[in-house]
């Protein structure tokens, strides 16, 4: 494993360990216990009925995202590198009653041979390709996975929108559009993205800006046909710190921001579908 993957497994394993624990709301935790999904809007939108469907979860951290995918009628196995990912999700499917519902520790570059089978849907959403440094080779797996007919959905953040920052109430450009395999952006977290105060032990984190035209790229040259492409005045989380609740669910809790009143929109994450040639 190269220095990079090794420090953001490290981080993410810390997180992970938090983040099951989590009383800050940010995760649905109670919700998916409860039989309910935490899905958002836009993936649910996006997926449409998912009944019957075989679907590969990848980078599915805690696993509250495979179980809701589950509680709608899906069989979908997660997969992830973080063992304490892992072993909350599996904990969580335990506690959820889904059994059935199995987690796979592995990198997402080797999700082809740890899975077995094909799937009807691959699943990959928000805050999962900016930990890769190699998108063709991240298409290509997600193509490996797929039966003929078979479809790849991606929720992320807009690059457009990783590249500016909030910096004294003003948003402004601070990262580069493209980040060098070998040169990732790296930050240094002492505490989660959740809010919750308590510290991460391992705080050196390493990610990469993607372009859209080299995830759509990407995407094209793994052999999958687009089907579907939206851009998306909502994220999932508080990006910038100005941004206000967009969305919540049954029991109130924030799911979507948006940014506030009067600030000039942009898009903040984008959707994407596309199809295994059958
Ligand atoms: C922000 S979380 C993704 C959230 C996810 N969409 C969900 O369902 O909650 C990012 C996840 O990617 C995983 N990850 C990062 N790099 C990975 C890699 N190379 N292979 C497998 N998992 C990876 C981390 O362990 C973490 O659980």
């Amino acid at each position: 494993m190269d220095a990079f993957r090794a420090a953001n497994r490290a981080n993410w394993d810390d997180r992970a360990a938090l983040h099951a624990t989590d009383k800050t709301g940010m995760y649905g935790i109670a919700a998916v216990l409860a039989g309910r999904s935490c899905l958002h809007p836009v993936d649910r939108a996006g997926i449409g009925d998912v009944t019957g469907l075989r679907v590969a979860h990848l980078q599915c951290h805690i696993g509250l995202d495979t179980l809701s995918l589950a509680h709608l009628g899906a069989s979908p196995v997660g997969l992830d590198f973080s063992p304490n990912a892992v072993a909350a999700a599996r904990d969580f499917a335990s506690r959820a009653g889904r059994p059935d519902v199995s987690f796979v520790e592995a990198d997402v570059y080797a999700a082809r041979q740890a899975l077995s089978g094909d799937f009807d849907l691959v699943y990959v959403t928000w805050g999962a390709i900016n930990w890769l440094p190699d998108i063709g080779r991240w298409a290509a797996v997600a193509a490996s996975l797929l039966r003929p007919g078979g479809r790849l959905f991606l929720a992320e953040t807009h690059p457009s929108a990783l590249v500016l920052d909030e910096v004294d109430g003003r948003i402004e450009a601070r990262f580069s559009w493209r980040t060098a395999a070998d040169a990732p952006i790296a930050t240094d977290d002492e505490t989660s993205y959740t809010g919750d105060p308590r510290p991460i032990a391992n705080t050196r984190n390493y990610e990469w800006i993607h372009p859209l035209s080299v995830i759509l790229g990407g995407v094209l040259d793994a052999g999958l046909r687009l089907v579907r492409f939206q851009e998306h005045e909502t994220l999932p989380y508080r990006l910038y710190p100005s941004m206000v609740p967009a969305d919540r669910d049954e029991d109130g809790r924030v799911i979507t921001y948006r940014l506030p009143d009067g600030a000039v929109r942009f898009p903040l994450s984008f959707s994407l579908t596309a199809e295994k040639p059958a």
